[in-house]
């Protein structure tokens, strides 16, 4: 990295799923110990970064996007002196930390919530959304972001809001004292030493206090307000009163304009960009979704980011193993048909396009070992609420890690995983991978270290190369090249001196389709 560029501008980030990750205590859930006794895998792996999902105090209705108390760990997964002894842990071996703050709803078991709901009158209420409802009816018809209805009755007929789950009050951002407090959390984990904080649902925080409902055309009531940039201004100030600090924001935004508005130099130092992520598999949609995503993040001198797979998206090895290679909720294709040998063939290709575009790259975890979304979790053993609402679960690409051996629990744990590993996944762990120089384990070693090493991806800007109808090439800097195949023949390399790093065998001088390359061009050329 160019020593002048701050570190989120260019970092690889690795998403740390802490139920899924690794279990210490045999309790089948993973933890923060676990993690700690793990952290030589993200170090050969290369990462700058670790983003950590909830870990607080938390019922659990959504997997911990239901916070109960921002300031303390949850018991599953440890105390707050093992979330501190992580940190210094990873910082000791130079991996920074983001932890994931979640302000736009809280857990209803949080005292605010619980004080709020004891009393018409409790001042609390204020910082929720109360309404009275119209006759029987809820206030307004808004559909949730999981699907269903927004509203639920208190005892005492008043009706409170909730974009997601009833367990998910939403907070009303028009009051200082929430601003208040979630800027005194911000310190409180900066004070802690984390290095970033990853912002959930960030677009969703302010709402129109008239409650109208959503028509087409009109403003919507609740995505993406105006004054939601009030609150991240404010957070930025907070943010630059530590050295190298950084907020990551979760902005789903169809709309560039709108979405670079979050990037702009006194808001957020970057975002998921979910463009990339939904992408198909199709040559052109993928080159117009980069230079998208670069024009959008030129004009505000923001980086951009690359990313596959999270904890909520199916993931990606099975998206590009299907006929429909997107990613939308709107559109379930749970159960279609997968070529998993396609999509992991395409998954190592993506992987090398991913880690050489210009900007921060991040990895969900488990993406580094070719996992696949497990589509055959019984029903009865789904728990994300989603799957309630929407007839679609989060589930199957939150299921723990493969480590070693040959069967379930694959040293995850010593107990029962709290989702089922598939048995096929015995070629998947960390142990059968590590030294196999085919896997996909070792193509991400290789690939981040030598992200770090060659001079060509630490500059910013990257330039389209001459192809054949279906073929991304592209320079980063003047010796380095990547040629990915989305065509579905093989074609000729360009010009090169040497191959770095394959995704796959070559075909004589030719690359096979679903395949990518990083060359190293001849000096001066
Ligand atoms: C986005 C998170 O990534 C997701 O897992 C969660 O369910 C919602 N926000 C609500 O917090």
């Amino acid at each position: 990295m160019a020593d002048h560029d701050p570190w989120w501008r260019n970092a690889v980030i690795y998403q740390i799923y802490p139920r899924s990750f690794a279990d210490s205590d045999g309790d089948g859930v993973g933890d923060i110990d676990g993690i700690r006794a793990h952290l030589q895998h993200l170090r050969g792996l290369g990462v700058d970064a670790i983003w950590m999902s909830p870990w607080y105090p938390s019922p659990m209705a959504d997997a911990g996007y239901d916070v109960a108390d921002f300031r303390d760990i949850d018991p599953v997964f440890g105390d707050l002196a093992a979330a501190e002894a992580l940190i210094t842990e990873a910082h000791a071996v130079n991996i920074r930390m983001i932890v994931d703050i979640v302000p736009n709803h809280i857990s209803s078991a949080h005292p605010w919530f619980q004080a709020a709901l004891a009393s018409p009158d409790a001042p609390e209420r204020e910082y929720f959304w109360f309404r009275a409802g119209r006759g029987d009816r809820m206030p307004t018809e808004w559909v949730g972001e999981f699907g269903g209805t927004t509203w639920t009755q208190a005892p005492d007929g008043q009706w409170y809001l909730h974009l997601f789950t009833p367990e998910q009050p939403d907070l009303n951002w028009e009051h200082p004292d929430v601003r208040a407090e979630f800027e005194s959390i911000l310190r409180f984990w900066f004070d802690r030493g984390v290095d970033g904080i990853r912002i959930d649902s960030a677009a969703l925080l302010l709402k129109d206090g008239t409650l109208p409902e959503v028509i087409d055309g009109e403003p919507h009531p609740f995505h993406d307000l105006d004054g939601v940039h009030d609150v991240y201004r404010a957070w930025r100030r907070v943010a630059d009163s530590y050295p190298d600090r950084a907020l990551i924001g979760e902005v789903w935004m169809p709309d560039v304009s709108r979405f670079a508005k979050y990037l702009r130099p006194d808001e957020l130092h970057a975002a998921f960009n979910f463009d990339f992520l939904g992408c198909a598999w199709e040559p052109r949609l993928m080159r117009e979704c980069i230079d998208r995503t670069l024009a959008a993040h030129e004009t505000i001198g923001a980086p951009a980011t690359w990313v596959l797979s999270n904890h909520d998206v199916t993931r990606h090895v099975t998206r590009y193993g299907r006929a429909k290679t997107t990613f939308s909720f709107e559109e379930n294709l749970d159960g279609t048909p997968v070529d998993l040998e396609l999509g992991t063939r395409r998954a190592r290709a993506a992987a090398l396009l991913s880690l050489s575009l210009p900007g921060a790259t991040y990895i969900y975890q488990g993406e580094e070992l070719g996992l696949w979304e497990n589509e055959n979790i019984p029903a009865d053993a789904f728990v994300d609420p989603m799957w309630q609402r929407r007839g679609h679960s989060r589930d199957g690409c939150r299921v723990p890690l493969p480590w070693s051996g040959d069967e379930p629990p694959f040293g995850f744990s010593t107990g029962t995983p709290w989702l089922p590993q598939p048995a096929e996944w015995k070629d998947r762990t960390v142990q059968a991978q590590s030294g196999d120089p085919s896997s996909m384990l070792e193509l991400y070693r290789a690939a981040i270290h030598l992200r770090r090493t060659e001079e060509g991806l630490h500059r910013s800007t990257m330039a389209w190369l001459d192809a054949a109808p279906g073929v991304l090439a592209y320079t980063r800097g003047s010796a380095f090249a990547c040629v990915l195949n989305m065509s579905g023949i093989p074609v000729p390399l360009p010009d090169h001196h040497s191959c770095l790093l394959a995704s796959g065998p070559l075909d004589g001088t030719l690359l096979p389709p679903d395949a990518a390359v990083w060359l190293r061009l001849h000096p001066g050329k």
